[in-house]
């Protein structure tokens, strides 16, 4: 795909891409044209996929914890020892949350906050120099529309997913004047195998206000995602920072819809 909404040569770090919205927004980003490190705690997945990518353009692989102390600096040095640069940052890397509070063991807690909203800290502080230094940036972190409403049984992820939105308004607020903008995405469900081993342990009742009861009545695909990431990233969306852009078939903003409430959910 050629296109002109990415400078040629910009470079993109992409966490958690070796499978889900990670993998088809490293996708995306190589048919724009992008260079793209994949980085993922699943070494052998990560290699699988890097191997089916690689025709599409520059990438390179490097399989890190994202929690890890040293990540950070690795996946800096990594970058800019093989593309010379870091244009774009799209912390995406992340877990499920697990119970409600009264059942919720702090160390499960902390681990979630950990990956979710920690690590983003620590990888985004590590690679803001260059962007810095380079006077453009653009970060996108993958929140979740339960940062938005909570999240019935997994209030740990909801508020890591918050953590990130507030988060993403102090980036674009700081580094705005460097030429550097921070977006997140609130994905609602979307077709990967962290959302198909939710949706298989949930009730029937929550399957169908996910999958059915919104305007898009089905389930949203990795491309659904990667597409806005896509935009976001773009050196044309230059004026567009500190937004939270919801990408979940409009449940959010509607809520319910009369009609379905005659039906036996
Ligand atoms: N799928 C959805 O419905 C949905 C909805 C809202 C938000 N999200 C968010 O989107 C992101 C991607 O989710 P997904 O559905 O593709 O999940 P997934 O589980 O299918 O893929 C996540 C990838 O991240 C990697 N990863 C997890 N923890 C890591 C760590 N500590 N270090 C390095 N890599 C790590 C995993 O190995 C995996 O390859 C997550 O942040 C998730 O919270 C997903």
């Amino acid at each position: 795909m050629t296109n002109s909404r990415f400078r040629p040569g910009r470079v993109a770090i992409v966490t958690g891409a070796a499978q889900g919205l990670g993998r088809a927004i490293a996708e995306r980003l190589l048919k724009e044209g992008v260079g793209v490190l994949l980085v993922d705690r699943n070494g052998e997945q990560l290699d699988r996929t890097a191997a089916e990518l690689a025709g599409l353009g520059k990438c390179g692989t490097l399989a890190l914890d994202v929690t890890e102390e040293s990540a950070p600096e690795a996946m800096r040095e990594r970058a800019m020892g093989t593309f010379g640069s870091i244009d774009i940052l799209v912390n995406n890397a992340g877990v499920a949350g697990s119970r409600p509070v009264h059942e919720m063991d702090e160390p499960r807690w902390r681990q979630v906050l950990e990956v979710n909203l920690n690590a983003v800290f620590r990888v985004t502080k590590a690679v803001l120099p260059a962007m810095m230094a380079a006077g453009y940036g653009r970060i996108v972190n993958m929140a979740s529309m339960t940062g938005l409403t909570g999240f019935r049984g997994s209030s740990d992820y909801a508020v890591s997913k918050a953590g990130l939105m507030a988060l993403t308004r102090s980036l674009a607020a700081d580094y705005g004047s460097y030429g550097i903008t921070a977006n997140a995405v609130a994905p609602g469900a979307i077709r990967t195998p962290l959302a198909e081993k939710l949706l298989a342990t949930r009730p029937k009742w929550y399957v169908r206000g996910n999958l059915e009861i919104k305007p898009v009545e089905r389930i949203g695909e990795p491309e659904d995602v990667a597409a806005a990431v896509a935009y976001l990233t773009s050196d044309e969306a230059g004026y567009v920072s500190g937004h939270v852009l919801v990408v979940d078939g409009g449940l959010t903003a509607t809520h319910f819809l009369p009609d379905h409430f005659s039906d036996e959910v």
